[in-house]
Order: C-alpha cells, then structure tokens, then sequence
C-alpha cells in the first residue's frame, strides 16, 4: 500500500448479482484490530435480519461502526426507504447539521429532538423511515420474519427444481434470494465445453429475454459476471409469488428457448 494508510473497510452482506456474504466477524477483528472504521452494505441482505432461521449469515454486524440497509428490497417496503445507521451517537448531527436559524429554531414549543432535519443528509426530503415504521406497526417483526421465510423457500424449492432438470445449470448454489443459472438449449448441450459453446451460450439468456418482453409474460434479469457469460439471475423479494409461478418461468424460459 506504500504510503497510503487505509480508511476503512467496506464489507457487504448480499451482494447485488450473487448474494454472497462476507465474514463479518472475522473482518470486525481485523477491523478491530487496526482500528479501522467497519462499514456493512446491507442494501440487499439486511432483510434476513428479521429472521430467526435465516439471520445467522449476517452474525458480527452488531460489530459493524454503520450500516446501509434498504428495506424497499428484500422487506418489500415501497420505494424508497434506505436507512444509513451509525453506531456512534450524535455522530451524523455532528456531520451534517447547519443550525440554519431559519428551520431549526431551538425554542419552538415542542421538543426539538423531532427536527430531524438537520441531523440528515437529506434535509427537506420524503421522511423514507415513515414507510417502515408503518409498515413494522401492521405486519410486526412476525409478519417480516414469515415474508422473509417465504422469499428464501421460493429461492430454496428455484435451487431444487433448477438441480432437477437437465437443460438448467447452475452458477453457485445461492447463499440468499438469488438464483444464478444458464438454460442450455438441446442444440448447445451437442456443442463440447469451450470457448465456442461459451461465445454461444453468451447469446442465449438475452435472446429468451427478448421474447420475453414481446410476449409479455414473464420478466427475469440476466447478466455476464466475471469470467462467467450471460446467465439469468431471479431475485425473490414479492411475496405474492408462488411455486406455480416458479415452475411457469421455468416453462417459459424452455419454451422461448429451446429451438435456439
Ligand atoms: C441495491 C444495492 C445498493 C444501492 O442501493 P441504493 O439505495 O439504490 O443506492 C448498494 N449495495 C447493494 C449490495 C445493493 O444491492
Ligand atoms: C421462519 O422459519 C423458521 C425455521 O423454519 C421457523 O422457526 C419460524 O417460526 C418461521 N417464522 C415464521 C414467522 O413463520
């Protein structure tokens, strides 16, 4: 690192196209021990919080100096509501706050704590965090736990069926919502494994994806990632879904593709 002294350590928890996890303990030690700031990207991951069975993959961000979490993705909170949450406090009033005369006048007749303005970056925005309260109110950390339950089923039962059948290959085995996978038409299945079944398998996810959106029917994301070419990546966080549905995008995708 020759002369450069590192600031802090930015670890995630459910990366974006994987939903992988880093080891967030054993980075709070190093973190710990250096005395670096410890950052946890929770965007995605942070919903497993709300879940006993699934809340172990996320153990030492209790650990963590701040947090971004957004709970408009896997909780399913309507958009948008991204929370940055600090350990230290009074640190983010400390960082922002303008004392504008103007707004934030220290003798208004109610208590002033509830100016929540000046201790935000956001200042006079949409209060993001209302949606959430509302939203823990109703549903109670039950009513989260059996949403996030449900998402990482649907994901387990995609894994199971994905396992099951022959035109399907997995990209890893998922870690979260996400369920990374190549469909591999009966023509490229003839094709050896190399470069040439690569370049074509390449082609394959945004084809059936283009189909896709002509039909109308279905909808799944794909992306290359790495050394690893086009593969379609279905993210669970509605909890309206069904099975049913699972096994209709499974149909689908074998029906637009299998003549490619
Ligand atoms: C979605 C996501 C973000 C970005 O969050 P925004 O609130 O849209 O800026 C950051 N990190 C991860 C891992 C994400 O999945
Ligand atoms: C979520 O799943 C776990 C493990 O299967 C279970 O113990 C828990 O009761 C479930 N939560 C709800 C609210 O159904």
């Amino acid at each position: 690192l020759g002369d450069h002294i590192p600031l802090y350590v930015s670890a995630t928890a459910g990366t974006t196209v994987y939903g992988a996890f880093d080891p967030l303990d054993s980075i709070a030690d190093i973190c710990e021990k250096y005395g670096l700031w410890m950052h946890v990207d929770a965007a995605w991951g942070g919903g497993l919080l709300m879940s006993r069975k699934h809340s172990f993959k996320l153990n030492g961000i209790e650990r963590a100096n701040s947090v971004t979490w957004n709970p408009h993705k896997l909780m399913g909170v309507p958009l948008q509501c991204s929370a940055f949450l600090i350990c230290e406090k009074g640190l983010l009033q400390a960082c922002n706050q303008m004392c504008a005369g103007y707004l934030f006048q220290p003798d208004k007749q109610y208590d002033t704590t509830y100016d929540t303005g000046d201790k935000t970056i956001q200042c006079g925005r949409h209060v993001d965090v209302f949606k959430l309260w509302l939203m823990w109110k109703a549903k109670g950390t039950r009513g989260f736990e059996i949403l996030i339950n449900k998402s990482l089923e649907l994901a387990e039962y995609l894994y199971k069926e994905l396992n099951s059948r022959e035109n399907f290959e997995l990209v890893f085995d998922p870690e979260l919502t996400n369920v990374c996978f190549w469909y591999i038409p009966p023509n490229l299945r003839r094709i050896p494994n190399g470069p040439e079944r690569e370049k074509l398998l390449h082609q394959v996810a945004p084809k059936i994806k283009a189909r896709m959106i002509e039909e109308g029917m279905t909808m799944v994301s794909y992306q290359p990632h790495g050394d690893k070419v086009n593969f379609f990546r279905m993210v669970f966080s509605n909890p309206a879904t069904r099975k049913s549905d699972v096994d209709f995008l499974l149909e689908e995708i074998e029906r637009l593709g299998k003549d490619l």
